[in-house]
Order: structure tokens, then C-alpha cells, then sequence
């Protein structure tokens, strides 16, 4: 067993669209022999739309809601590659795919640097200190300055990074890419790959291959790098506090095989994870556990049933297992267990800590559910909310189907499909970070709950939970451009328009303390 978690690699891609994340993932699958022409896994989104129609949506806009697991072997690695909606109407899920990796490869577009999706998504990952590997992509056509690229992720993301491949040249000038650790330089024109001696990049092979004017800059460059660059230290790597960077072309599929090695030999394989209690459950201790990170319904129009998305984080999951709901102390057994390759699914009779399968579920799990094996319930540490950027309110078109409408709202915010607050006036008011949570809630609300909706925009941006404060002295700060709402706990938010309208919140009130996120047990 232990020889079993210490081969596996979870990790996610998080990126702006456009940026190449499939792309690259398409070229990891075809590394690991797992799809066999570049294009699968766009057409196998594009093919998935005509023949399933869960979910009207994904058809009609051609982005993929839903995500799953793409698991290939490589060497004696076995890698799952979480999928992440990759449209820009990205959603909380998003977010919670993260909290389920135990790593991330950051993908940024070598013409642009870092872009506002890249910034939330790097965001999580800091948060929970899970180790992010960057990908600077598209290095076949003209790019920014690497130097710059690097210097970006230290100013913009307060990530300092350590170079592990270094570009040579882009765009018509792309000549290859240099393997710093392995002293190699893989040309890009002459497809060859040059192992080098002693003096690196500053000794004389390079001569005969590339142009006089671009192996001076790189050598002035790798003095830079060599030089005063950060040292690749592999705890703060394991950390998150520092970042392997890589460059490359995923199109090209150039520069992808040392990033795959290096990758695999730096990356963590699924390590301990903290409980609610400050401790920690180990994958190899020998009792079962995982939690729930993602709770998926209905992707089967004809069945009203519900995925439950678990993460493994100790022992060995065996299909028929019984097992303890921590929550209720509920025991279950779960029969009917599923691994997830793109959309197809196998059923899985035995899986490891580490892995992620799917489990049927008759709405008994709740995001961030814990269960285990254990006499004692376990209860890992709570997933964090996020803070939604969208708000809208709702009401049912029909007075008369209002129970429809309130068993639906109930449902699908347990489910986590959208964020669900109250006015005062008991008035619906729902928060999100992609406007296409919206538009799946009012499908699924319509069809699977029998109730129209009517749907008022909001112009807020930006949720604050406010924490020690009266309810009353709240009240009285607040002004027409702010709204109070209570979340399904009954706490209280204050929505603001807009990042100013919030600072001059915070300094007119400095006693109010507002705060961005919350554990969902808080
Ligand atoms: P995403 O999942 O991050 O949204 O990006 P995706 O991989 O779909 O790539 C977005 C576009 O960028 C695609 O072009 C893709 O071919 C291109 N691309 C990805 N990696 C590279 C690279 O290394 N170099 C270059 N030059 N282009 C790259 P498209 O025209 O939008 O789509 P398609 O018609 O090629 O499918």
C-alpha cells in the first residue's frame, strides 16, 4: 500500500483561459499513453454535449460544468489530473477542486503574464499551502522577458520562484529550452537534445546551433538566473512558498517532458491531512477515511441521483464497505462507488488513499462531509467558503409553487451549486463567483424542482462577513449603497458595490471587523 500512495501524484491546473491548460493536459495524456491523438480531450468535451444532455447548459454554451479526473500512468507514477472548468464563467467549484490536490501547475500564457483567474485560483492554493509548479506556455510565439515573467509572480502573486528549465529565445527566435538541473539543452528547430559539459551554457556547443545574438542573451540571462536567482529549495517548495518554474510550448509539445519529470520527482505524492482538531490522519494508517469536496446531481436526467465527489485520505476504500457519516453518525454502506475519466465512468471495487472516486449518494452527504471506519468520527479541516463576487435575488414566478422553489433553494445551496442568503425581509438573495452558477441553479431549479424564477441583478461585488459585532450597531453603519444579509448559518454579511465603496466602509468604521472568507463550519 504504502508503494502505492507514494506513486501517486493529484494535482490540478490553474489558469486564465486561453492560457493552455487543456492543451498541456492533452499532451500529459498523451505522455502517459492514455489518449492517443492530440484533439481527444477537445473532442471528447465537444462529443460529450451531443449525446448527453444532463444538463441543457453545457450544450448550449459548449464548456464543460462539471468536473472529473483524468488519471494516467507515467513511468511508475500514477497521475490524476483534477479537471477545472476552463471557461471563463468558472464557479465555485472551481475554488473546491482545490481543496481536494496536492498540487497545482500554474499555466500562464508566456505574451501575457498573470490574469485575474490565475490571480483567484493562485490564491486558494496560498491559502492552503498546496505547492504550485508554473508552466510559462507559448514560448513558440513572441513572448514577454522571462526575467519579467518571474519577476511578475514575486510582485503579483508575492510568489517567489526558482528557474528549472530556461527559454532560449521566442517566437521565430525560439531555439530551444535549457534543462538547468540536467545541464540540457533541447533544441527546438533541430529537434535534438544536447547534454552539456561543465560550463554549462557558457561552454562551446552551443555554438554550432544557435545564433550568436540569442546564446548571449542567454548566457547573460543564466549569469542573472545562476547567479541571483533563489535557490530551488524543495521544503519551500513543498510549502507553496516558492515556485518551480518552466517554459515551453504545449502546442508544440516542447519543453512538456522535463517539466513531466521534474514535475514528478518534486512534486508531493499524497501526504497526512489535518483534522478539525488540529491533528492529522496519515494515508497509510490503516483505517478508512476521506471527505466530500464536491457533490455533483442529476448528471443522469433519467435518475434523480446525486455524485458525491470523496477524497481518499487514509486506508483502502473496498466496494460494499460500511462506513460512518462523521456529521450524523450515520453509517453507510457504500455500494455503488465510481472512478471518473473525463465523462465516462467504471465502477471502482477498490481504491487508495489519495485517490478520487465518485459515490452515489440519496442526499445524505453535504459538501466538506467527512466518513470513516472509525468508532470516533473524524473531521478534517473544514473547507473554506468563498467569497462570491455575484449576487442576484430571487423570487418564484408562481406564489403558488413557493414550497418548490424553497425545497430547491435549500437543496441546491447544501449541494454548494450557488451561495444562499437572506435580507431581513427573509428575501432570496444568491452569491456566486461565475455567473454561470446562476444560470445552472435557475436550469436546475426549473427542472428538476418544477419553479420559474425571477431574477433581480445586484450591483454588489464584494461579500464581508462581519464578525464580534452588535447586530445593531451594524445596522446603524450601514447606508444605502450596502446590504445586510445572513447566510445559511445565520451570520451576518455586509455587501459592498465595489473595493472602494468598501475601504470607505473600513475607515469610517474601524471597529466593525469584516472578514473575506469563513470556514463553512465557523
Ligand atoms: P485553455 O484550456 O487554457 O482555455 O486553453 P487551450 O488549451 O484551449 O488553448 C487556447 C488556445 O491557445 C488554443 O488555440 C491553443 O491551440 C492555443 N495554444 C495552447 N498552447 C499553445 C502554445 O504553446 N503555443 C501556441 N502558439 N498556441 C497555444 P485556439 O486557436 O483558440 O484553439 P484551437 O483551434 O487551436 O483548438
Amino acid at each position: 500500500m504504502k508503494n502505492n500512495i507514494s506513486s501517486r501524484r493529484i494535482f490540478g491546473i490553474i489558469s486564465h483561459p486561453d492560457a493552455g491548460k487543456t492543451t498541456l493536459t492533452e499532451k500529459l495524456l498523451l505522455h502517459g499513453g492514455a489518449i492517443r491523438e492530440a484533439g481527444t480531450v477537445k473532442a471528447r468535451r465537444n462529443s460529450k454535449f451531443a449525446t448527453s444532455d444532463w444538463m441543457e447548459i453545457e450544450k448550449q454554451r459548449g464548456i464543460s460544468v462539471t468536473s472529473s479526473v483524468m488519471q494516467f500512468t507515467y513511468n511508475d507514477k500514477v497521475i490524476s489530473i483534477m479537471d477545472t472548468p476552463g471557461h471563463n464563467d468558472f464557479g465555485e467549484d472551481t475554488y473546491r477542486i482545490l481543496t481536494s490536490v496536492d498540487s497545482a501547475v500554474m499555466v500562464i500564457d508566456g505574451a501575457k503574464g498573470i490574469e485575474t483567474q490565475t490571480r483567484k485560483l493562485f490564491r486558494v492554493c496560498s491559502m492552503r499551502g498546496i505547492p504550485v509548479f508554473t508552466f510559462m506556455n507559448k514560448f513558440d510565439r513572441e513572448s514577454r522577458d522571462p526575467l519579467d515573467l518571474m519577476q511578475e509572480l514575486e510582485d503579483v502573486l508575492g510568489l517567489p520562484s526558482a528557474a528549472v528549465t530556461w527559454p532560449i529565445g521566442s517566437g521565430i527566435n525560439f531555439e530551444g529550452i535549457y534543462d538547468i538541473i540536467e545541464n540540457t539543452v533541447y533544441l527546438y528547430k533541430q529537434k535534438k537534445e544536447i547534454r552539456l559539459g561543465e560550463d554549462g551554457v557558457f561552454g562551446h556547443e552551443l555554438e554550432e546551433y544557435i545564433p550568436s545574438y540569442t546564446l548571449s542573451n542567454l548566457r547573460d540571462e543564466m549569469e542573472l538566473v545562476l547567479g541571483a536567482g533563489n535557490e530551488l529549495d524543495r521544503k519551500l517548495v513543498s510549502e507553496g512558498k516558492l515556485t518551480p518554474v518552466f517554459f515551453g510550448s504545449a502546442l508544440a509539445d516542447f519543453g512538456t517532458t522535463p517539466f513531466l519529470h521534474h514535475f514528478l520527482d518534486m512534486s508531493p505524492s499524497p501526504g497526512p491531512r489535518k483534522t478539525a482538531d488540529g491533528g492529522y490522519v496519515s494515508p497509510d494508517d490503516d483505517f478508512f477515511s476521506g471527505f466530500i469536496f464536491k457533490i455533483q446531481a442529476n448528471m443522469n436526467p433519467a435518475h434523480r441521483d446525486r455524485l458525491a465527489f470523496l477524497r481518499i485520505c487514509s486506508g483502502t476504500f473496498e466496494r460494499g464497505m460500511t462506513v460512518r457519516l462523521s456529521r450524523t453518525g450515520k453509517e453507510m454502506k457504500l455500494s455503488q462507488s465510481t472512478q471518473l475519466f473525463a465523462n465516462e465512468r467504471e465502477t471502482v471495487d477498490r481504491a487508495y488513499a489519495g485517490d478520487i472516486i465518485g459515490i452515489y449518494d440519496t442526499g445524505n452527504y453535504q459538501v466538506g462531509d467527512s466518513i470513516s471506519t472509525t468508532k470516533e468520527p473524524i473531521f478534517f479541516e473544514p473547507l473554506p467558503t468563498f467569497p462570491p463576487e455575484l449576487f442576484m435575488m430571487v423570487t418564484p414566478k408562481d406564489s403558488m409553487k413557493a414550497k418548490h422553489f424553497a425545497k430547491g433553494v435549500e437543496q441546491l445551496a447544501q449541494e454548494g451549486a450557488v451561495q444562499v442568503y437572506r435580507t431581513e425581509y427573509n428575501e432570496v438573495v444568491l452569491g456566486a463567483v461565475g455567473q454561470l452558477q446562476f444560470e445552472v441553479f435557475e436550469y436546475r431549479l426549473k427542472n428538476e424542482y418544477n419553479s420559474d424564477i425571477i431574477k433581480y441583478p445586484l450591483d454588489f461585488s464584494i461579500a464581508r462577513w462581519v464578525v464580534d459585532s452588535n447586530i445593531d450597531t451594524v445596522t446603524s453603519t450601514l447606508q444605502s449603497n450596502h446590504k445586510l444579509v445572513f447566510d445559511s448559518k445565520n451570520r451576518p454579511l455586509i455587501l459592498f458595490s465595489n473595493q472602494f465603496n468598501l475601504d470607505y466602509y473600513m475607515q469610517r468604521n474601524p471597529d466593525i471587523r469584516l472578514v473575506e472568507a469563513l470556514d463553512v463550519t465557523d
